[in-house]
């Protein structure tokens, strides 16, 4: 049995994102699912790199194309490693053996008469590289995808026959209504084809940066249908026709909603044209905002996966990405609701029993496993309850329910936190009822085994650990997961230290996190006594082209003279007027031979220097706290 998952091959016109990482993180839980549960998987993520997008980004900052994406395709290439994500393979689309294949692909479209030429004259998005219809946008001339504005090009381009396919892609959905997922998805796409399809323009004449047409390289062929051959020429197609037959048709495409019309209508087609087999289903899932905006740079920190990482571990932002954003919705992703996740969920429901039970297990059976010895109805309750979760648990999971999978295994947690009270193991250890505290902690025992296993997907680390603690050492496989009794009693467990450190969400460093040698008591700032004081007057130190002599009126302080180095930055007659912050009770020192009697406070950023002046009328002498 194999299974082939891909995700979107993503444009390195910007750095990855946590939008970016959700789709690579969910594909790679699916993918460790699936090897679990016995396939031969082969996990494909890579990275979209021709187009005039990437050509305008590069130009941006100087640099080459090749080795602007060289670069960026590095980055992807290190968050992914960083995340811990199994891929089996990394496509490029610069990559040589790529360019042939889709070379090779787009010859055999032309020799099957699906290509002709002709003019092109309409709208294009260079943002979403997409070609819009008249119909399809507004008299704003915006994109219906992203907002940004359209272009108009006219320029001699080959078309892709794409309205021959209509008729043959509803007949396909009909007959496999699996095909694209969520169901409301397809239907979208089931009336884009209702509607009917328009051929599509599948090359460019106006820059170079791309694969260039087959015996008319004037023509570069369109950055989407290039990429989409990704998916084939990963894996072999067609130079190595026995690797692409294992693995060909792909069993899952997981793409964000936004391509999938490119996905289940344009990829379709151009597979049928070749006469190749369709990849069984198309995922398109949602978008995610961060804390309920757009994904953009502005956001900053917010949208960087490593960032996450560092602060909480792979496991809790895998697992926080799957339990609180719907899988296949839309949803919202906060750091706010991860912490909470992860005290709630992970340290109290998940971290608390596994310690509690396992405590007990030292204390009473010096850390061996006990053998169950007697069952009552609580216990074989429990058990049956476990198991039809396990099972449920599966079913969601096959079906990409993955967000109500991981609320079965929750459901394990709580029941069997509910089961350990209503048991009162503290009570049978006191009276010396060993049969059945020995049954209880077996139990609880096996039921963590199971919930170890169904996260090991999701939160390989900690399961891993877990595993560890219970004295279970065997590679995973389906078996272990269907059958109620996997822990060999007398194993050695290991109580250990908390699974998960309950986390507080707070902006501010807290005191541990700041350099402790910068840290000064508040009384050491209050000798230093600041006062507001008014320019009276302003002249440049002779001799000096960086100090200025300045008048203050300082209040009750009388008057001050005070020579500061702001000469290069100010016009003394520019300062008269001005009330400004001075240090007063600074020694007094000689500048070039003139007293100052104190000092005033500026900011400085290496380019500019500009004085600290107070905000509104305030007297002069005023004190400063
Ligand atoms: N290069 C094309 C895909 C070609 S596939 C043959 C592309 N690249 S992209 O860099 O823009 O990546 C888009 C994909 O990244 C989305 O389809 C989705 O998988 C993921 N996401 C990007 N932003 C996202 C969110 N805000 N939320 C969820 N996923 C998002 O399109």
């Amino acid at each position: 049995m194999k299974f082939y998952i891909t995700t979107p091959i993503y444009y390195v016109n910007s750095d990855p994102h946590v939008g970016s990482a959700y789709t690579t993180i969910v594909a790679d839980i699916i993918a460790r699912y699936k090897r679990m549960m016995g396939y031969d998987v082969f996990f494909l993520t890579g990275t979209d790199e021709h187009g005039q997008k990437i050509l305008q980004a590069a130009s941006a900052v100087g640099k080459d194309p090749q080795s602007f994406c060289d670069e960026l395709a590095g980055r992807f290439k290190n968050l992914w490693n960083r995340l811990g994500i199994t891929n089996d393979g990394f496509i490029r689309t610069t990559d040589e053996d790529h360019m042939k294949v889709v070379q090779y692909f787009v010859k055999k479209m032309l020799e099957n008469g699906d290509i002709y030429k002709g003019v092109y004259k309409g709208w294009y998005c260079v943002p979403c590289e997409t070609y819009w219809n008249e119909d399809e946008i507004g008299s704003d001339k915006l994109c219906p995808s992203c907002g940004r504005e359209l272009r108009y090009i006219s320029e001699e381009n080959y078309f892709f026959r794409l309205s021959k396919y209509t008729d043959v892609l509803l007949e396909h959905y009909r007959n496999h209504p699996e095909f694209v997922q969520p169901d409301f998805r397809r239907n979208e796409m089931l009336k884009i084809l209702e509607g009917g399809l328009k051929d599509l323009s599948i090359t460019r004449t106006t820059f170079k940066w791309g694969v260039p047409m087959p015996d008319d390289p004037e023509h570069v062929i369109y950055v989407w249908v290039d990429a989409l051959i990704n998916y084939v020429s990963a894996i072999g197609y067609p130079f190595n026709m026995e690797r692409f037959n294992r693995y060909w048709p792909a069993d899952l495409h997981l793409i964000g909603k936004e391509i999938n019309r490119f996905h289940s209508i344009v990829w379709p087609a151009m597979l049928i044209s070749v006469g190749l087999p369709l990849p069984k289903v198309v995922f398109a899932h949602g978008w995610l905002t961060v804390d309920g905006q757009k994904i953009s740079k502005s956001l900053g920190n917010a949208i960087d996966p490593t960032y996450f990482v560092e602060k909480y571990g792979n496991d809790v932002l895998r697992f926080y990405l799957l339990r609180d954003i719907n899988f296949g919705k839309d949803g919202d992703f906060s750091e706010k609701n991860l912490v909470n996740r992860l005290n709630s969920d992970l340290a109290n429901d998940y971290g608390n029993l596994l310690h509690r039970t396992l405590a007990m297990v030292e204390k009473h059976y010096s850390s061996i496993l006990p053998a169950p010895e007697k069952y009552d109805e609580i216990d074989e309750k429990f058990k049956e309850d476990v198991m039809i979760r396990v099972k449920e648990y599966e079913k969601l999971m096959d079906e990409y329910s993955l967000t109500q999978a991981v609320e079965k295994i929750l459901e394990i947690l709580m029941l069997s936190n509910k089961y350990f009270d209503e048991k009162r193991p503290w009570v049978l250890a006191k009276q010396k009822d060993y049969s059945a505290l020995s049954t209880v902690l077996y139990n609880v025992c096996e039921a963590l085994l199971k919930v170890a296993i169904m996260f090991s997907p999701i939160m390989p680390d900690s399961s891993k650990e877990v595993l560890t603690r219970l004295g279970f050492d065997s590679k995973l496989t389906k078996d272990f997961l269907d059958n109620w009794g996997v822990l060999k009693s007398s194993v050695k467990t290991v109580h250990g230290k908390p699974l998960f450190e309950k986390k507080e969400l707070s902006f501010e460093k807290k005191e541990s996190e700041l350099k402790v040698d910068n840290l000064i008591e508040i009384d050491e700032f209050k000798k230093v006594e600041l006062r507001t004081a008014r320019v009276i007057s302003a002249e440049r130190v002779p001799k000096s082209d960086k100090l200025l002599k300045l008048i203050l009126d300082v209040g009750e302080l009388g008057q001050r003279q005070i020579v500061a180095g702001i000469a290069k930055y100010y016009e003394p007659e520019n300062l008269v007027g001005k009330t400004i912050i001075i240090v007063a009770n600074l020694k007094p020192a000689k500048l070039m031979g003139v007293e100052s009697q104190g000092m005033l406070l500026a900011a400085k950023d290496g380019v500019n220097l500009r004085v600290l002046t107070v905000d509104g009328n305030i007297a002069p002498g005023a004190t400063i706290s």
